[in-house]
C-alpha cells in the first residue's frame, strides 16, 4: 500500500474514534458547583469506555475519589475514608453508565477536587482524573425571591430559591395560612429551582401588613424574605 494513503487511512480511524464518544474514557461531570456550607449536593455524572470486544461485562466497582481517599462507592460494605463516611450515597447506576453522587452535611474542606473511577474485572479499569469536579462551598445561604399577585379576591405568593442538591430540596414556611404547593424544576444539569406557592383569600387585616416567606435549606440554615400587602 502507498505510504500516503496508509496515512489518510490511520487518520481517518483517528477521527472515527474521537467522534463516537463511546470509544473514549471520558466522563461528563461539572467543572464546578456552587452548594452550600451544612447542605447536600448531587453531583451529575456519566461515563464511557471504549467498547470491550467480550460481550460479557457482568461487574463494575465505581469509586469517587480526592486523591487517593475514597469517599463514595457502589459496593455497600466498603470502608469509606473516615471523613466521608454517612456523608455520601452513590446514586448512579453502573449498569447505565451513570456515576451520579451524593454530598450531604457539606463542610468547608469539601471542595474536592473529585473524581470518578471505574473497576471492571472482566475488562479494564480507569480514573477519570481529566473530568475532575469542585464545589465552591457558599457560607451564606441565597435569599429566595419572592413576588405576590393579588387578584379580586385571591393573593398567589411564589417564593423561590435555587439550589444544587435535588434529593433534599428546602423547604419553605410562610407568615400567613393558606394553601400551599411546592415544585421543582430542573435548570441545568446541576442546578435546580424549588418554589413554593401560597394562595389565601385576604382579609382586610392582610393589608399594610408584612407577608413573609422563609427558606429552610438542609442542614439548617435559612433565609427569608419580606414583603408588604399592598390594597389595590
Ligand atoms: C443518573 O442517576 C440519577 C440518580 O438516580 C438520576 O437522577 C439521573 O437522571 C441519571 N442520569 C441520567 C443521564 O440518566
Ligand atoms: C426578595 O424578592 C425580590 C423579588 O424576587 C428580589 O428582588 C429581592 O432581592 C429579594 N430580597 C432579598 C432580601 O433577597
Ligand atoms: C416578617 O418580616 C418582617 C421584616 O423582616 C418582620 O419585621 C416581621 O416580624 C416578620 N413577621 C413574621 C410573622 O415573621
Amino acid at each position: 500500500m502507498e505510504l500516503k494513503l496508509w496515512f489518510s487511512l490511520l487518520f481517518l480511524h483517528v477521527i472515527h474514534d474521537a467522534q463516537s464518544s463511546r470509544g473514549l474514557w471520558t466522563a461528563d461531570v461539572p467543572t464546578k458547583i456552587p452548594a452550600l456550607q451544612g447542605s447536600c449536593v448531587v453531583i451529575p455524572c456519566t461515563y464511557t469506555y471504549p467498547k470491550p470486544a467480550s460481550k460479557l461485562l457482568n461487574r463494575w466497582r465505581g469509586f469517587w475519589r480526592k486523591g487517593n481517599k475514597i469517599v463514595a462507592t457502589n459496593l455497600p460494605k466498603w470502608k469509606l475514608n473516615e471523613e466521608y463516611k454517612k456523608r455520601t450515597q452513590f446514586l448512579g447506576n453502573l449498569k447505565t453508565r451513570n456515576c451520579t453522587m451524593l454530598l450531604d452535611g457539606i463542610r468547608k474542606t469539601d471542595v474536592g477536587p473529585f473524581y470518578f473511577r471505574i473497576e471492571m474485572p472482566q475488562y479494564k479499569s480507569f480514573s477519570y482524573t481529566k473530568n475532575m469536579v469542585s464545589i465552591e462551598v457558599l457560607r451564606d445561604p441565597q435569599p429566595p425571591s419572592l413576588s405576590v399577585k393579588v387578584d379580586d379576591d385571591k393573593v398567589t405568593a411564589s417564593c423561590s430559591v435555587s439550589h444544587s442538591c435535588p434529593s433534599i430540596p428546602p423547604e419553605f414556611s410562610w407568615s400567613r395560612s393558606g394553601i400551599v404547593t411546592r415544585r421543582s424544576k430542573k435548570l441545568n444539569k446541576w442546578k435546580w429551582e424549588t418554589m413554593s406557592t401560597l394562595t389565601f383569600q385576604p382579609r382586610p387585616s392582610d393589608f399594610n401588613k408584612h407577608l413573609n416567606c422563609t427558606v429552610l435549606y438542609r442542614g439548617g440554615k435559612q433565609a427569608k424574605n419580606s414583603t408588604i400587602l399592598q390594597t389595590w
